[in-house]
Formats: structure tokens, sequence, C-alpha cells
């Protein structure tokens, strides 16, 4: 192991960063972390600093969980490895237990990355298709503002411009409508869904891909009945709904799927980040019943999935996934999101008085509070001063996020998804942070 003091130099000299702009990055680069316990990180220096983002929103019951460690220690000894074509406990308990949860028969696919288990989904919606009787569906739609991860089909999907300049050309067969988005409420979205499957003309539309709220791409809240008319519009034209629940899921928005809260059910569901609060990577695609069945065929026929990956369904990851859902059940996280989401909404909407805080939104522990320079045209506020007030909140030792390289114009959400373990302390601590910054960085002239 090298001296700390050199791990700054070895990152500089050896790292490339996501989203990061290297040139200067000297000067910028965060300080080595070096534990975590809870809600919080310590630094090489000793700080402690409130992670107001939970990683990248997957760290949901917290830092530190000795019991996670453990079980992944037993299993590393027992079977450290095994191939998802065979079989082991670890992996059949898991999709066992999400099969339970989710109260409907289906089947699991394991992945070790939301992109990837996004990626399986369209393969699953495509060769469903072809082996119903339907082989010119192949068009998937998006959302703008959606993201759905990093690789190339994946980008295809996500409806965010920034990410994908430069990566084209993408992957064909992927187009996109609006979101709602009931800050800025423009239209009928499910409406333009609709239209724009009869314009594509159905008998070539495989599926469509959401998220149930659109996280990264700013905490876009939906109308409650949205996503019930997305469900029968997909019903009616034979388009299976595909939802990326790889943030919603696992007690981020206080239940165990989004999808509960919002009355309809996806033929296909992925998962990631909370599946096993990021001490793991693991990530889920499940399918219903119905649409595995398609699959059904003879051995020496191509009718099976013929995806398959070296990590899928890692006996460590799994067990680890599978004991991350036991905590929170035992500690009955998914409420507590509910309950302390509830208190801290509450208390960030005392800063919509502020000319530049337009709207302060979310559900369970996925906050936004969306800034503008005007109120009234509702004009989004220039990145670099929400930036000052992220910037701001680290200097007193509290991260939060925001939109980042995503939407043109729209880098003006700041974004909350702390652990689920959140205290009631904890939460004043962070909500305070972000009335401070706002405070000093958008000073309010009246
Ligand atoms: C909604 C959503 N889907 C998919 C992904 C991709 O997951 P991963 O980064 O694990 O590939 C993300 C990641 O942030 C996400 O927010």
């Amino acid at each position: 192991m090298c001296p700390q003091s050199d791990i700054a130099k070895l990152d500089l000299d050896s790292l490339w960063h996501p989203l990061t702009q290297h040139r200067g990055l000297e000067t910028r680069l965060p300080r080595e972390i070096v534990s975590g316990e809870g809600v919080f990180l310590t630094d090489i220096q000793n700080q402690r600093l409130l992670d107001g983002v939970s990683g990248l929103w997957c760290v949901n019951v917290g830092y530190g969980r000795e019991e996670l460690a453990d079980v992944a220690h037993e299993q590393m000894k027992k079977l450290s490895y095994l191939p998802a074509t065979l079989v082991h406990a670890p992996s059949a308990m898991l999709a066992g237990k999400l099969i339970d949860m989710l109260g409907y028969p289906g089947k699991v696919y394991f992945t070790s990355s939301g992109s990837e288990a996004n990626e399986v989904a369209f393969k699953i919606a495509r060769q469903y298709h072809l082996q119903t009787g339907s082989p010119g569906r192949y068009k998937i739609i998006a959302r703008y503002r959606g993201y759905h991860g990093n690789t190339l089909g994946a980008l295809s999907a996500t409806g965010q411009a920034e990410r994908k300049i430069g990566y084209g050309p993408l992957a064909a067969g992927f187009l996109h409508v609006a979101a709602p988005d009931l800050y800025r409420n423009d239209g009928d979205a499910a409406a333009e869904l609709e239209e724009t499957i009869e314009r594509e003309g159905a008998e070539t539309v495989a599926a469509f891909i959401m998220e149930p709220i659109i996280a990264g791409g700013g905490v876009l809240m939906p109308p409650d009945d949205y996503l019930k008319r997305v469900r029968e519009i997909c019903d009616r034209h034979g388009v299976l709904l595909i939802l990326d629940e790889v943030v919603t899921a696992l007690g981020r928005v206080g239940a165990a799927f989004a999808h509960e809260l919002y009355g309809a059910e996806p033929d296909i569901l992925t998962l990631g980040k909370g599946l096993a609060s990021g001490y793991q990577p693991l990530a889920a695609t499940v399918s219903k019943q119905h649409i595995f069945e398609a699959f059904e065929g003879e051995p020496d026929e191509l009718n099976h999935l013929r995806h398959v990956n070296t990590y899928g369904g890692h006996p460590v990851a799994t067990a680890v996934g599978l004991r991350n859902i036991e905590i929170m059940e035992r500690e009955e996280l998914f409420d507590r999101s509910t309950k302390t989401g509830d208190a801290l909404l509450a208390r960030l909407r005392g800063l919509e008085d502020h000319p530049n805080v337009g709207d302060v939104r979310g559900r369970g522990l996925l906050l936004g509070v969306e800034l503008v320079e005007n109120k009234k045209e509702k004009t989004p506020l220039d990145a670099s001063r929400v930036a000052s007030i992220v910037a701001h909140c680290a200097r007193n030792h509290v991260i939060i996020g925001k939109t980042t390289s995503a939407t043109p114009g729209y880098s003006n959400v700041l974004i909350l998804a702390p652990p689920l373990v959140l205290s009631e302390d904890e939460s004043d601590q962070l909500a305070t942070a972000i009335e401070q910054a706002i405070a000093k960085e958008l000073p309010n002239p009246s």
C-alpha cells in the first residue's frame, strides 16, 4: 500500500474520472475518502462529510454495515464465483425474494450495472416480439430528460443530449417523447406517447421505457395518473412497458418499487443501485412470466435468451443483495424513507419564497430543488450559479448533487438522495446547509 500522501499524485497520474474535466484538476481534486459510516464519509484529514446523495444514489442502507461485509466474506470463502448458467443458492434466493416482493410471477436476470440491465430489457423486448409473431416491432420509445445508462444502447434510450454529443452514431431504432413535469406542466405527455406510437405505426414499436420519476434528469414529478395511462396505451397498442427503477426501487421513493405507488405494473422492470446498496455491483432485469414464456422452445433452436455476462448473478453480489433487502425490511427503511423524506420536503419548501427557488419536489428520499432566474418565466438558473450552491454545501461538509451534462440549458436542479437511514439531526444538517448556501450564493434582493 502507498502512503496516503501519495494517493492524490497516483490518482492524478493514472486515473480517468467520470464526468470530470481533468485540466487543472490538481487544484480541484477532492481529498481522499478513507471510510464511511451511516450517512457520513470521512476523508484523509479526518473531516466528516454528510453524503446527501448516497454515493451515486445507491448506498440506501448507509455505509459501514459489518453484517454485509460478513456475508460477503463467508460467501467468498464458501463459493467465490459461479457463472449464471449453473445453480447456486444466493442468486436463486434473491431472485425468489424479488418475485415474492413484486407479487406476480416472473423471472430475474442478474447483471452488474443498471446500464446492462436496460440493455437486457431491450433485447428481451425485441426477441419477445420476434417470437410472438410481430418481427417488425423493434423501435424503443423513451423520453427526453430520462437517463438509462452509458452503454451505447442505454445511451441511445437516454433523452439527455449532452451525454450523447460525440458518441454517435448511436443505436438505431430509439426515439423520444416528452416526459411529464408537474412544474413546467407543458402538454399532455401520455397523449403524446400514444400519438407517437400511432404515427410510427404500432406494428413497428417494441417497447416504451421510462423511469417512474425521472431522477438524474431533474427529479421530474409525473401526474399521479400518468403511469396508469401509459400502461393502458401500451396495452392498447401491444407495446411492452419497461420500467427503469434503477434509482426509484428499494426504498428510494418510499416503497419497494415506485410503480406500486402509481398503481401500474411493468412487463419488464430494471433494478440496480439500492439492490445491493453499493456494497456489490448488482443489477437485475425482471420479466413477467408471459414475457419469459415466449422464449420457450427446443434446446437446438435459438429461442432462448442469448445474453451472457461473466459476473451476472455473482454469488457474492447476490448474497449481499439478499441480506441488504433483509436489513431494509428489518429496519423498515421504506417507511422511514417516506417519513424522513416528507419532513425534509416540507422544510425545504420553506425556500420557495426565495426568488430563485422555482420548485421544491420529490417523493421519499429523492428530492429536487429547481433553481430559476425568474419565477414567472421559469428560466433555468445559470449552471455556474447552481454549481456555486453545491460547492458552498461541500465547503460546509455536506455533499449534494445537481443535474449535470444532461439536457442543454437545464443544469439547474439540486438533487438530494441521502441514505434511507438519515436521522432527524442529519436531515436538519442537510437542510441547513442548503438554506445557508442559497442565502449566501443567491442573495435575495427583497
Ligand atoms: C434511471 C437510471 N437507469 C440506469 C442507470 C445506469 O446504471 P449504471 O450506472 O449502474 O449503469 C442509472 C444510473 O444512474 C439511472 O439513474
